[in-house]
Parts: structure tokens; sequence; C-alpha cells
């Protein structure tokens, strides 16, 4: 079996406290994967360490095949690892249209805008309209950034996402302070991801990650002080005893 990445054996520092000791995890292509955990499990560690923003003590980060351990976060963004970030990483003065068509570019529509003078293709700007309609931007595509709401701004992070086509999401709760309706656009969106990237996602909300193991088929990673106990199904996640005891009977 050939994993689209595979995290083997790796531990993090944080000068003496050992935030990840010996994580294990191997993903498929287009799988989406959900870690659960109690507060300070190590999770959004895990999600910085795919990504490159902190550094691995030991151990090996294999994505495609290749050792990406030493890589920077910027190399690895060129290679399609993408993480969406809490406060969201968005061009403020630009608009939400020209958000998502900077991002859909690949070096050759650059060198096509810039040394010939064509546009997108046709292909590329459906794509893009479909995507401000999945975000419910549509109505704002000509709106600076900058003057849109906070959540707009997450809606406009996660289509700068699909527009541009990375292989590997990391989303870090993504599902923070939405209403139940925004939380199954949420899921939607999710779910399209998946099309083209797989996903790691990283939330407490039960409801959010038992609706997208329902949804996505995901299975569950639980980590705990800087391990990972078990992967498996949601169902077993909830049924496993000692998982229980780690994390408060009344949230599992
Ligand atoms: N920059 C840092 N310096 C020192 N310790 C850190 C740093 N970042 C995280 N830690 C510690 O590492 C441990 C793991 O933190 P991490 O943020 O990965 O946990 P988490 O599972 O994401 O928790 P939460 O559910 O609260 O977001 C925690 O004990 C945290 O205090
Ligand atoms: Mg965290």
């Amino acid at each position: 079996m050939s994993y689209l990445l595979e995290v083997k054996n790796i531990t993090v520092r944080y000068g003496d406290f050992l935030a990840l000791d010996g994580v294990v995890l191997h993903l498929e292509n287009n799988e989406v994967r959900i870690i659960l955990g109690p507060n300070g499990a190590g999770k959004t560690t895990l999600l910085d360490a795919i990504a490159g923003s902190v550094s691995v003590s030991s151990g090996k980060i294999i994505y495609k095949g290749k050792d990406i351990t030493s890589l920077s976060v910027n190399q690895r963004a060129r290679l399609g690892i993408l993480k969406k970030f809490q406060t969201p990483n968005v061009l403020d003065y630009l608009t939400v249209l020209e958000n998502l068509v900077i991002s859909s570019l690949e070096a050759k529509d650059l060198k096509a805008l810039i040394i010939n003078k064509k546009g997108i293709t046709n292909k590329k700007q459906d794509r893009i309209y479909e995507i401000l309609h999945r975000i419910g931007l549509k109505d704002k595509k000509d709106q600076q950034a900058r003057n849109l709401s906070h959540g707009e701004r997450q809606w406009l992070e996660l289509g700068i996402i699909l527009a541009s086509g990375g292989e590997l999401v990391l989303l870090d709760e993504p599902a923070i302070g939405l209403s139940t309706l925004e939380m199954f656009k949420l899921i939607g969106i999710i779910e399209e991801i998946s099309k083209q990237s797989a996903v790691i996602i990283v939330d407490h909300n039960m409801d959010f990650v038992r609706e997208l193991c329902i949804r996505l088929d995901s299975k569950v990673t639980f980590m705990h002080m800087g391990r990972v106990i078990k992967s498996d199904t949601f169902e077993n996640i909830k049924k496993d005893t000692n998982i229980k005891k780690i994390y408060l009977g009344e949230v599992v």
C-alpha cells in the first residue's frame, strides 16, 4: 500500500517538554482523518509538524514517497500541503474574486497572463464561480477581503484552499463558533475538498465529528499526552474504555 502521508515515529520538543512522543500516522489519498484528544494532547503540534511550522527532533515525515522532514512551510505548500490558520490567510486588498483567481494560478497560468497577456481558461473561471457559490460569497465577489466579516473570511480561506488544489489539507478546529447550519455548510466544503485532497481535521465538536464520520467514512485518531492511543472508527473510539477514562465520558 502506498500512502500519501507517512508520519514515522516523530518527536517534537518544546524545550524540555515532549509535545509529540513517537507519533505514527498513515494517510491514504483523499482520506479524511479526524484527530481527537483532550486539551494539550499534541493535536495542533502534529498539524504544525506536518505543515513544517515546528521542527521534529526525531522521526520522519514522508509525503508522496519523498522525505519532507527538513523542508520549510513554503516548500511543503508548493508540494500541496496546505494548513488553514485560525486567522484566515487572505489578501486583504484584493477582492474575494481576485483572492480565488490568484490562488488558482499555476506557474503556466502566470506565464500566460504576464508574457502572453492571456486570461485564465474558461474551465478555471467556471470552477472559481462554482467555489464562490459553494462558500456563499457570490454576492460579495467584488468586495475587498478586508471588508468581510470574520466568518466570511473563514469561508474565503476555505475557498482559497479549494481553488489552490492542494493534495493534503490540514484544518485545526474549523467548526469553532459555527451554527448548526454553518457546520453543515462546512461539511459540504470538506466533502468537496476531499475529492481533490486528503484532509486532516482536528476538532472537539462531537456533532461535527460524528457527522463527518457518517458522511465521509472518516477514521478517528485519538491522541493523549503526545501519543497516538488508537486509530479506528468513531463508534469504536467512543466505546473504548481507556479513551472514555481519558476523555471525560460526557464528551465522547
Ligand atoms: N510553542 C510552545 N511552547 C511550549 N509548549 C508548547 C508550545 N505549543 C504547545 N505547547 C505545549 O505542547 C502541548 C501540546 O499542545 P498542542 O497545542 O499541540 O495541544 P492540542 O492537542 O492542540 O490542545 P488543544 O485541544 O487545547 O488545542 C501542550 O502541553 C502545550 O502547552
Ligand atoms: Mg490545538
